[in-house]
């Protein structure tokens, strides 16, 4: 028997409707089975359909000539480049025949480690294509963790650049995939068979015959037609690895059909999309919001999307303003750390450059705070141009809560109010749901919604833990929020070990893990605390072995070792060597009291008489980094 689905009428009819405008193989037999408590949901359960068809086939008719792509490169002096749909669409189908002719098949695993150029995005689709599942690695990520997520997804090619501009820098992509590759066999087998390397910055790399080619010569003997496979809906569209509270990143798996259709959407509903508009989403494809508003979003419908190579500050923070003033973009969606970042080279800026094209804004990745609302809304979208402030998840794979441009009243740093076809609640600590309309709270989805992960790669059980354990029965987001008389969302940053910094998830577990690989180093406690910029930072605490280390010394070879773990992303801006960290009679590390210290909160660091050893919480107080 057919596994029945619980959703209320009204949202089974909405999904129902928006389905009905994709472009389907066959259509399915059911919406949506499955639910929260045994963690087994579907989506157009029965369908058959290629993402790549809705994204580039349907639009040929009309689109053929239009823009699909603008690339801008980090440099501006050199020349931005274009593809149109129907280029885009031969270069989608000449990647898969490559893809093909390297004896890749449905079902397999390819991960991208690349800088932003269109190949990345090429790839992806050329993928989708062939039902082939997509793993992007930020390159701003370590070999080393670049090798774990590798082992993880059992991976059977790397797609990267020789190397990568950023700002005044070179990256070099291809060494660090060498160093993944070879360097550290011993925690486990991969299964990399092929590199395929994509030329850049013509830097000097190695290339090892019989593993690594490169694109530039295979793709030369390509077909320009690649006829569309046909996949089931659930059929896996991507992994992308995400830090938790706990434990080593988690591949979060999408499923194809329900991405499809809520990303669509989300991306048409929210930013309420013409036809001429040009979207610029600033963030880098190796990220969720790059995979759904730069890649799919835009492409499902038929907008023209811009891939920038750079970063805001390079050559100067008139970086944004002169690639929107060049390229007439109508929609900026960017993070507001960026933001934040930018407004501390002051208001003159901006105003220098003509921006009058700019119809939207958008905020995502962490709680805008006021003051930098402000700013966005008055200096670049000189007063004219709602804010759309979305609040969502690697695992909701589309916005779930957020304005509607033009739409929705807009209330300076609220996400304000949920999409339609998407139920969030608040509950209290208990998991009772709050019904008064004005509360605050931890925030949950009530019923399934098409674009949720299905799973952690490889571990049900653990996705299972995560998400749906600590409420019966709902999908906790590991946010707070608030809701006020307008039943809009407030989002009050993570209840969990989880750090937000400029918006990217860093596990503090993940840090401190890091960071006893030192060898003089016996434990660490890692917390957040406000950033300026950033949102928050990261503030480790750690206990040395030898107390008569140099203490710079010390705290460079931790950010040394963080860095080579993990990345540059996850290097602390804080250290404080102390000599014990406060802990239960049972050993466990008092964070909170941590946190609260980080805070200046001493007022409410509550009772610490019953910790193990309650004498240094005075000692961590008086030697606390200003
Ligand atoms: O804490 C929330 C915050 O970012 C987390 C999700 O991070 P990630 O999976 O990396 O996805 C980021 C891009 C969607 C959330 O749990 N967050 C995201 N958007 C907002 C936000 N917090 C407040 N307001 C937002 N608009």
């Amino acid at each position: 028997m057919k596994n029945k689905s619980l959703l209320p009428d009204d949202l089974h009819n909405y999904w129902t409707e928006v389905a009905n405008t994709y472009q389907w193989k066959k259509k399915w037999d059911q919406l949506q089975t499955g639910d929260f408590e045994q963690v087994n949901i579907e989506w157009f359960q029965g369908a058959k359909l290629n993402i790549t068809e809705n994204c580039l086939d349907r639009h040929l008719e009309k689109r053929r000539n239009k823009k699909a792509v603008i690339f801008e490169p980090n440099n501006p002096q050199e020349a931005t480049s274009f593809l149109t749909y129907g280029e885009l669409h031969v270069s989608v189908c000449r990647f898969a025949n490559l893809l093909i002719k390297q004896g890749l098949k449905k079902g397999d695993v390819v991960c991208f480690y690349m800088g932003m150029t269109p190949e990345l995005l090429i790839g992806l689709l050329a993928c989708a294509r062939l039902g082939i599942v997509h793993t992007v690695v930020f390159g701003g990520f370590s070999s080393q963790s670049l090798h774990g997520r590798l082992l993880d997804s059992k991976a059977k090619m790397v797609v990267t650049h020789d190397g990568s501009f950023r700002g005044d820098k070179i990256v070099g992509l291809k060494s660090m995939v060498d160093e993944a590759l070879e360097n550290f066999q011993q925690i486990g087998e991969l299964a990399v068979e092929k590199v395929l390397v994509v030329k850049r910055t013509q830097s000097e790399i190695q290339m090892k015959p019989g593993r690594d080619y490169f694109y530039e010569t295979l793709i030369k003997d390509c077909d320009i037609y690649c006829p569309a496979t046909s996949v089931e809906a659930e059929d896996p569209l991507f992994i992308l690895y995400t830090s938790g509270s706990t434990g080593k990143p988690k591949g979060l798996l999408h499923t194809t059909a329900g991405y499809m259709v809520h990303v669509g959407n989300s991306f048409k509903e929210v930013f309420q999309i013409k036809e001429n508009d040009i979207f610029w989403c600033t963030a880098d494809i190796g990220w969720i919001t790059g995979h759904s508003y730069i890649t799919y979003g835009p492409l499902l419908n038929g907008t023209t999307t811009v891939i920038f190579e750079g970063i805001p500050t390079y050559p100067s923070p008139a970086r944004f303003w002169e690639v929107i003033e060049k390229h007439h973009i109508t929609h900026l969606y960017t993070a507001p750390t960026a933001i934040r970042s930018l407004e501390k080279f002051g208001n003159d800026i901006p105003e220098k450059f003509n921006m009058s094209s700019l119809k939207v804004l958008g905020s995502v990745g962490e709680p805008i705070n006021e003051e930098a609302w402000h700013w966005y809304h008055k200096y670049v979208g000189k007063q004219r141009c709602p804010i759309v402030d979305t609040w969502w998840q690697t695992e909701t794979g589309g916005i779930m809560i957020s304005a509607k441009a033009g739409i929705t009243k807009l209330k300076p740093a609220h996400a304000s109010l949920p999409l339609e076809g998407v139920l969030p609640i608040l509950v209290d600590e208990k998991g009772n749901e709050i019904h008064e309309t004005v509360a605050e709270g931890n925030l949950c989805i009530k019923w399934p919604w098409p674009s949720m992960a299905r799973s952690i790669f490889g571990d049900h059980e653990r996705f299972k833990q995560t998400y749906f354990q600590t409420y019966k029965g709902l999908y906790f987001t590991g946010d707070g929020a608030r809701r006020d008389h307008d039943s809009f969302f407030r989002i009050t940053g993570r209840v969990d070990d989880v750090i937000n910094v400029s918006g990217h998830r860093i596990g503090t577990a993940e840090v401190e893990d890091a960071i006893n690989e030192h060898p003089n180093i016996t434990e660490s406690a890692v917390v957040g605390f406000s950033h300026d910029i950033k949102g928050q930072g990261i503030y480790a605490f750690v206990t040395p072995m030898k107390s008569s280390a140099d203490h710079e010394i010390l705290k460079k070879e931790i950010r040394d070792i963080v860095q080579k773990i993990i990345g540059p992303i996850a290097k602390p801006d804080q250290i404080q060597i102390v000599k014990a960290l406060p802990k239960t009679r049972s050993g466990k590390i008092m964070r909170r009291i941590l946190r609260k210290i980080v805070e200046n909160d001493l007022a409410n660091i509550g009772d610490t008489s019953t910790l193990l050893n309650p004498e240094c919480v005075e000692q961590i107080i008086k030697t606390k980094n200003n």
